[in-house]
């Protein structure tokens, strides 16, 4: 993939590249619409990503080109003009990052070329947009030989995506990109930004991504829908309890604060954000005593919850994890991400892993009438230079 960005900047551009970079893609282990309820989200970084091959300009232009959206063109922009166009598409992304990084005293003097290649599947929910957007910032830092740290790239990229793209997403994606370390999820506390490394040992079993290929209509829409909702139960739960994000319920707290809450729909969104929250914990301490089994069945638990509580899964996710967990091969699967359509993540045994995925294809084909994708995954390091 390294060879192919380079390659392929020197058949667009005529010249060589001065460096190129790797962005990952992630998948959520556990801990679904958690992060903007300042509770914990439990990601890892993918081997698949963002490369972006990049070669400085003497003057103040960007130059922009995807082969994955050849169409598209090359995107041509002046570094003082760096505003939203629907037109420039994917082009937005790295737009939006050079934006904020400049608004935030972190200019440059002068541009660059870029060659950008992306093996994460598009539309999958897979984070393609925080991948481009940390590509784009550990490009920028480093051209420009900038002292400013990872996290800090983080809460940026986040910042690009709720304010220059206009999603209100929380920090999980982006964080889970810039910080991914090989073989680890991260236990990421949203409310503090606290983070600890948990080694991934699946021994027997492997995680596998299967996508639905329902591309996730109606997404934002209904993601802000969400954040409203559990906004508004916040704000009736404050009125008898000191708290600043649902997650800081406990279980036994939330038997009290769930009284406070007259509203079916703010219960269920509430209920699930705290539940999701106990559950992401309790899997970190389970996969750290090597508990597979356990950790599986409350990725069980956190889909039934997605879809009864928080209604984000939607018929193909529903239909996609019912046919994994009917396979005897299957220790648990949930739908990873904001949902509406995109992947589900499960964990399988290796023994007999093509017959299993074979089966939930076919059950899910069935009943859904489109073929799946499976992925099986490894996981990677966060954003670097790899060139
Ligand atoms: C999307 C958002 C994340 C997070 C998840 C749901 O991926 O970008 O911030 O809210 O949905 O867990």
């Amino acid at each position: 993939m390294e060879e192919h960005t380079s390659k392929g900047f020197e058949a667009h551009y005529g010249m060589k590249p001065e460096a190129v970079y790797f962005a990952p893609g992630r998948v959520n282990l556990i801990g679904e619409h958690t992060d903007y309820n300042g509770g914990y989200v439990f990601p890892c970084a993918l081997t698949v990503g963002t490369y972006m091959a990049v070669r400085p300009r003497e003057d103040r232009q960007i130059r922009l080109y995807s082969d994955n959206f050849p169409d598209r063109g090359t995107v041509i922009v002046d570094l003082d003009r760096l505003v939203y166009d629907t037109a420039d598409d994917w082009a937005n992304y790295p737009k939006g990052m050079l934006a904020v990084l400049a608004e935030a005293g972190w200019g440059g003097a002068h541009g660059f070329d870029a060659f950008v290649h992306g093996n994460i599947p598009n539309g999958a929910g897979l984070s393609s947009s925080a991948s481009i957007e940390l590509v784009t910032g550990a490009a920028w830092k480093d051209l420009h030989g900038l002292d400013i740290d990872m996290l800090e790239l983080v809460r940026l990229a986040q910042k690009a995506e709720n304010e220059f793209i206009g999603v209100n997403c929380g920090i999980m994606d982006q964080f889970a990109i810039g910080m991914g370390r090989r073989d680890a999820a991260m236990l990421l506390d949203c409310a503090t930004l606290d983070y600890s490394y948990a080694p991934v040992e699946l021994r027997e079993k492997k995680l596998v991504i299967a996508n639905t290929n329902k591309r996730r209509g109606l997404a934002d829409s209904k993601y802000n829908e969400r954040r409203e909702e559990c906004e508004q139960a916040l704000q009736e739960i404050q009125k008898t309890k000191d708290i600043q994000h649902l997650c800081e319920l406990t279980l036994e707290e939330w038997e009290e604060a769930e009284k406070q809450l007259s509203d079916d729909t703010q219960l269920r969104r509430a209920r699930h954000a705290v539940t999701e929250n106990a559950r992401t914990i309790e899997a970190q301490k389970l996969l750290s005593r090597g508990d597979l089994e356990g950790f599986g069945q409350l990725m069980n638990a956190s889909h039934v919850s997605l879809r009864d509580d928080y209604e984000v899964t939607g018929e193909h996710l529903d239909a996609l994890a019912e046919a994994a967990w009917a396979q005897e091969g299957v220790i648990g699967s949930r739908m990873t991400g904001a949902g509406f359509g995109g992947c589900t993540v499960s964990l399988v045994e290796k023994k007999g892993l093509d017959d299993t995925l074979d089966a939930i294809a076919a059950a899910y084909q069935k009943a859904s009438g489109i073929k799946p994708d499976f992925y099986i995954v490894g996981i990677g390091d966060g954003a670097k230079r790899i060139k």
